[in-house]
């Protein structure tokens, strides 16, 4: 088991700088999540840790001690990557000892490494079986297996279920978690899922063109999105966020650049009325209010069973609003919406930060 530090790391491609200095600490037996758009540099993250790519510039250290060039065999890591490419001749169980061979380990800890990672992961009537002969649930499993024999002090995934469809990618992650809880290894984990991030992650690392925007508990970064993008990026169906300004006479109003009103808590009366603002309101803080709701015109209907996702405009702003209820709007309906007292987030419109609360 280690801890991960992460120094100031920097990367760049002949001259190109793609992560532009990230600081993250890691602690022993935690479960962090690396999540952000394409593009934004998880992967280069995760292969540095791994030491697949060399670190252009900062400190990395694994259990206490600097590695940047240390080589990837002796940083004591398992990997598991998108592509899980198994060896198609090799049996689930020769899949899975593989490294242990070539390292010359005895043959009696090889099959009790092996026999002990199946118990694990559900694979114990399936190791004389090759890959072709399984389903993609149990590759991924053996993928994972392969990792877990290994015995490493830290794992890293690489969006290692992009591959599997909607119902397996659940089930999968539910099998990590549980993996992890029972084996308290630290473990980085990359996706530009958020679904998955939220769900799995101790602590969320969000990422956006080479920088971290915020680090933090999944709730805690619902809670208290620290910039605009985090907003809109953390959360499904995403935050609403319409630019505006408060009202210079009511501290209490805020009016979007098309005139509608949104009602600002106590927590934010102390925004400046001079400078431009993004308010964010998320899908189900919205509720109807016959009296003092702003009228918006139902643009279109999803209904999902267990909840209805409703798009509206407001002036020429298009929002959405989840209903835990079943509704029966139509497109072209009038509805009054109001926003559930203190659930709005208000940001710099500049600056993209999220504004300082009272209290
Ligand atoms: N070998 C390379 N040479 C030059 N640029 C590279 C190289 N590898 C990655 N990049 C660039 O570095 C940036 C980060 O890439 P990276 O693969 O880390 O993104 P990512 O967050 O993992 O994206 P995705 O979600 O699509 O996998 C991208 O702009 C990419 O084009
Ligand atoms: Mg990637």
């Amino acid at each position: 088991m280690a801890s991960i530090a992460l120094e100031n790391i920097r990367k760049s491609y002949g001259g190109m700088p793609v992560i532009h200095g990230i600081d993250v600490a890691i602690e022993d037996g935690e479960f962090v999540v690396l999540v952000g758009p394409s593009g934004c540099g998880k992967s280069t993250l995760l292969r540095m840790i791994a030491g697949l790519e060399a670190i252009t510039d900062g400190a990395l250290s694994i259990g206490g001690h600097v590695v940047n060039d240390v080589a990837p065999k002796d940083r004591d890591i398992a990997m598991v990557f998108q592509n899980y490419a198994l060896y198609p001749h090799m049996t689930v169980a020769e899949n899975m000892s593989f490294s242990l061979r070539l390292r010359g380990v005895a043959k009696v800890e090889i099959s009790r490494q092996v026999e002990k990672a199946a118990k694990i992961l559900g694979l114990e009537p399936l190791l004389d079986r090759r890959p072709r002969q399984l389903s993609g649930g149990q590759r991924q499993r053996v993928a994972m297996g392969r990792a877990i024999v290994r015995d490493a002090a830290v794992f890293l995934f690489d969006e290692p279920l992009s591959n599997l469809d909607a119902k397996l990618r659940v089930a999968m992650r539910a099998e990590i978690k549980e993996l992890h809880q029972r084996l308290k290894i630290t473990t980085v984990y990359v996706t530009h899922d958020q679904t998955e991030a939220m769900t799995m992650a101790d602590r969320i690392v969000v990422m956006r063109d080479g920088v971290v925007e915020q680090v933090g508990a999944p709730l805690d970064i619902y809670d208290r999105p620290a910039t605009i993008f985090v907003a809109g990026f953390i959360g499904t169906p995403a935050m609403n966020l319409l630019t505006g300004r408060i009202q210079a006479d009511n501290p209490r109003t805020f009016r979007t650049t098309d005139g509608s009103a949104l009602p600002v808590s106590g927590k934010f009366e102390h925004a400046s009325a001079n400078r431009d603002i993004v308010y964010g309101v998320r899908p189900d803080s919205l509720v109807i209010d016959e009296q003092d709701g702003m009228p918006a015109t139902v643009a279109v209907v999803e209904p999902t069973g267990s909840e209805t996702l409703v798009i509206v405009r407001m002036a020429n702003d298009e929002i959405g609003v989840v209903f835990r209820e079943r509704v029966s709007m139509r497109p072209g309906d009038v509805i009054r919406l109001g926003v559930k007292a203190g659930s709005e987030h208000l940001f710099d419109a500049v600056s993209g930060k999220r504004l300082s609360e009272a209290g």
